[in-house]
């Protein structure tokens, strides 16, 4: 079972993804999915959550005071109980980069909460002191944490027994370890041939042992272009 939770200003942005396949065969089974807009729990005036940074400089800066109150009015215990039972990650493009390695981790740590930073970022306090790790998408900076999050919910799903349907499998799949980390290989399906681009003559020939070869070699190649 994973417990997921996601606070954000934008909660909104999240109303499609529970209709996304395999999230939604998740949802059925092992996957817990919480939404929560952080401005609920902020007690300032017009439920702000961002203020002016100390030093000067354009854009504002989510607030530590505010990310705690969510956290805690989220959970209803302190943070550092909240902290002792789940992970807690903020996307930022500092961060850990998310790969397939990172998202199976996830999948079974249990129970997580993606904090989404927008505007210049987090109060670095959050990080220092609320987070419990930081997860980046990779080198290049978004709008804002929320489609960060998504990319986790998704790959992350994934990997939940019955998310995908029968005739899928996470385990064979680009950079999964029953591929040694490899991309996958290329698939092909009919028409045999189109426009004078045909299928491979190997995997028409039903021998499984060359096929198996060939593939391998595909995916050694990372011929993915
Ligand atoms: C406009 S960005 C802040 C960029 C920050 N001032 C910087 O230069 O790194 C606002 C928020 O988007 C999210 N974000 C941006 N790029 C990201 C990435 N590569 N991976 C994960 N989250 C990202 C983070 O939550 C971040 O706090």
């Amino acid at each position: 079972m994973l417990s997921l939770d996601i606070l954000t200003l934008f909660p909104a942005w999240f109303d499609w993804l529970g209709d996304e396949r395999h999230i939604k065969n998740a949802l059925d089974g092992e996957l817990a999915l919480g939404i929560h807009d952080m401005r609920t729990y902020s007690d300032l005036p017009h439920h702000a959550v961002d203020d002016t940074p100390y030093g000067g400089g354009a854009g504002m800066v989510v607030r530590v005071d505010t990310t705690v109150a969510a956290v805690e009015g989220v959970y209803g215990q302190p943070l550092d109980d909240v902290r002792k039972q789940r992970r807690i990650i903020a996307l930022d493009a500092r961060g850990r980069r998310f790969d397939d390695a990172y998202s199976r981790e996830l999948a079974g740590a249990g129970a997580i909460t993606l904090l989404c930073g927008r505007y210049e970022g987090f109060d670095q306090r959050v990080l220092d002191h609320v987070a419990t790790e930081t997860l980046s998408l990779g080198p290049y900076v978004l709008a804002g944490g929320e489609v960060a999050a998504m990319v986790v919910v998704d790959a992350v799903t994934r990997h939940l027994p019955g998310a995908l349907g029968h005739d899928e499998s996470a385990e064979e799949e680009s950079f999964a370890p029953a591929l040694d980390g490899l991309p996958e290989y290329p698939h092909y399906t009919r028409p045999l041939e189109f426009r004078g681009w045909e299928v491979p003559e190997i995997l028409r020939s039903g021998d499984h042992g060359r096929i198996a070869a060939w593939r391998r070699e595909q995916s050694e190649r990372g011929s993915a272009s």
